[in-house]
């Protein structure tokens, strides 16, 4: 598997990514999946928010964060006080990764594996390259792993801000909206996320404060 990018067209805008993303190869992924799933959002979006890979619903819809867990998290960027409207959203990974229930038709979501998440990288990549967001927000460890290496653990650095490699945004990594939805506490699980997208919140006004200046 020799990873997306070689898919990925040089110099491309937005809109060219988004076409290109659906006949990218760069793994087995896009074999099962009904349509690949990329980002959304303004092209000049302050914030960008990535997740995981995109769920059931956002397969079959084609948009990133429709379902439950999407729900979930325009709720909370709303309580941080994050404008929806300056946020771009995608998924580290674009094509739904699943294995069928063995009865009946249900498609259970699978978690992308590391080669997975290193061949779709370049898709990534390219959307920050256009977006140039000033603050990145990594939504789980898959996110935060593509950009930040395997060794990074988003329980020990959940809320504060760190750098990117080779890369000169700055980010802040939180949990999965889906965890919070399987969380046996879910009120404190959700206001643990709500609090690291108020830090999130922040350090993007902080940054703002320094670039007038
Ligand atoms: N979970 C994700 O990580 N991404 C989506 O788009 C939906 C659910
Ligand atoms: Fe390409 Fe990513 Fe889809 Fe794999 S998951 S085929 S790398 S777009």
């Amino acid at each position: 598997m020799a990873g997306a990018e070689e898919y990925v067209p040089d110099g491309a805008g937005m809109d060219e990514l988004r076409t290109a993303v659906h006949d990218c190869r760069g793994c087995d992924l896009y074999k099962d999946a009904t349509q690949a799933v990329f980002g959304e959002g303004p092209a000049d979006a302050t914030v960008l928010v990535i997740g995981e890979v995109p769920g059931d619903q956002e397969d079959r819809q084609g948009h990133p964060f429709v379902g439950p867990a999407g729900k979930l998290l325009d709720r909370a960027l709303v309580e941080a006080g994050i404008d929806r409207t300056q946020v771009y959203v995608t998924n580290a990974v674009k094509h739904f990764k699943f294995k069928r229930a063995e009865r009946g038709k249900r498609r259970i979501h699978q978690k992308p594996g590391r080669t997975e998440v290193v061949a779709c990288r370049p898709w990534l990549l390219a959307e920050l390259d256009t977006v140039r967001p000033e603050l990145v927000v990594f939504l789980g460890s898959t996110a935060a792993q593509s950009l930040l290496g395997t060794s990074f653990k988003v329980t020990q650095e959940r809320g504060k801000v760190v750098s990117l490699p080779d890369r000169p945004e700055r980010a802040v990594a939180t949990v999965h909206p889906s965890s919070v939805l399987r969380s046996d506490d879910r009120e404190a699980a959700y206001q643990a996320l709500v609090t690291d997208l108020k830090s999130a919140a922040s350090t993007l006004s902080g940054l703002q404060r320094q670039a007038r200046r």
